[in-house]
């Protein structure tokens, strides 16, 4: 456990506290709410509908199926593709522990290779030796909104046959070489959580090029019944419905919908924005080698979910949680993506994980912390989170 540090910083570089993350809403939104609210309908309905139109059209992608969140699409999308006992799931240890769990619901086995260094993405080469013959399934993390490198990846899963599975909760409009993230894969999963690039409050989409791959989402999303809510209760409907396999309760309602239809008309601008912040902060902390600072390869539109740096230690006389805490009390929010799944005390437990299974995973985990980064901040927010920052590693330098 960390000592708790004295903090000796003087007076905070700003007075009002700096969150890591806010959503931003409008008029629209507001105005869409009660609109829903008026016609009485709440559930999953038109609305719902009309936004998955507007991500299929955003994305140049034929189908799209709203849900509840970005762990119910990845859920899905094994559950569809059959996937279970005895089928392995390769994935990056650097995600949320969602992207593992859903693995583990359908009772296969999660098989995590490492990260590359600059993108803190899947590495491909190690990706390559980790296929084996029980191997059904890859889910590429796009952390931070960075794109993962995926030609290779959808190579060897086309030459092993395997299906990919875009885990895209950061990465909504970033593109790999023109290619919109979520499209390359047989799935594309988005996450509208509440502090993401465009929020639902909480909310997830699952889009795919096959047409009956969609359909068996949209069954199974909602209690495996052959017709939803809507055409049932609707003037058109009737009462007769038909489960055709046991389901799960996965559907968006018309009140999230509401505010993803006017959020993905801003996510562009959001992201604009975010680029234009991210660019700031690389300014401001360009000289400081105590932090190492993210990248973006060429041949990408980064959806700069995450600013994450990585702190220098061996530079430094205080650990990474020490360097947290001299923020905090600088008044800058952060947070650290992520603690590797294999690290979670179920992982190990379960399946002998140990530290030292992952070296860069590890690496980046000791050292990661996540400055403040959304579209609502001022460039001023900006400059006064890289002054804390400089601060606190002038004031921790090793001699
Ligand atoms: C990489 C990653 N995958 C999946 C998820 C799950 O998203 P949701 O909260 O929408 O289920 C998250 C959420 O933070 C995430 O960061």
């Amino acid at each position: 456990m960390t000592e708790r540090l004295v903090l000796e910083g003087g007076t905070p570089v700003r007075d009002e506290f700096l969150p890591i993350a806010k959503a931003w809403f409008g008029e629209e939104e507001r105005a869409e709410i009660l609109d829903t609210l008026a016609s009485e309908w709440i559930t999953t309905g038109p609305k719902t509908r009309y936004f998955e139109e507007s991500v299929q059209h955003y994305l140049g992608v034929s189908h799209a199926i709203a849900l509840n969140s970005c762990t119910a699409a990845l859920h899905l999308s094994l559950a569809a593709c059959g996937i279970g006992e005895g089928d392995e799931v390769i994935t990056s240890p650097l995600t949320f522990c969602a992207t593992a769990n859903v693995v583990l619901h359908q009772r296969a086995r999660v098989v995590f290779v490492d990260i590359e260094r600059d993108t803190f993405n899947l590495d491909p080469d190690q990706l390559q030796r980790a296929v084996g013959p029980e191997t059904k399934a890859i889910i590429p993390v796009h952390y931070g909104g960075h794109p993962c490198e995926m030609q290779p990846i959808l190579d060897i899963a086309s030459e092993r046959g395997l299906r990919v599975f875009e885990d895209a909760a950061h990465a909504i409009g970033a593109r790999y070489h023109d290619q919109q993230i979520g499209t390359l894969g047989d799935t594309g999963c988005f996450s509208f959580y509440a502090i993401k690039n465009m929020t639902t409050g909480e909310g997830g989409m699952l889009v795919t090029p096959d047409g009956e791959l969609a359909e068996r989402v949209r069954i199974l999303s909602l209690h495996g019944i052959s017709k939803d809510a809507w055409k049932r209760y609707g003037s058109q409907g009737s009462w007769y419905y038909e489960v055709m396999t046991p389901g799960y309760k996965y559907n968006m309602s018309d009140i999230q919908a509401s505010l993803g239809i006017h959020q993905l008309r801003k996510l562009d601008r959001f992201i604009a924005r975010r680029g234009v912040l991210a660019r700031r902060y690389s300014q401001a902390l360009a000289d400081v080698p105590e932090v190492e600072l993210p990248k973006a390869r060429a041949g990408i539109r980064h959806a700069w979910h995450l600013y994450p740096i990585l702190v220098n230690l061996d530079r430094l006389t205080i650990d990474r949680a020490q360097f947290i805490e001299a923020l905090r009390a600088e008044n800058i929010g952060t947070t650290v993506n992520f603690i590797p799944v294999h690290l979670h005390p179920y992982y190990q437990k379960t399946f002998g994980y140990k530290e030292g299974d992952f070296p860069v995973t590890e690496d980046v985990y000791r050292r990661e912390i996540s400055l403040p980064l959304f579209p609502r901040m001022q460039d001023s927010d900006v400059d006064s989170a890289a002054e804390a920052v400089r601060k606190v590693v002038a004031r921790y330098k090793r001699p």
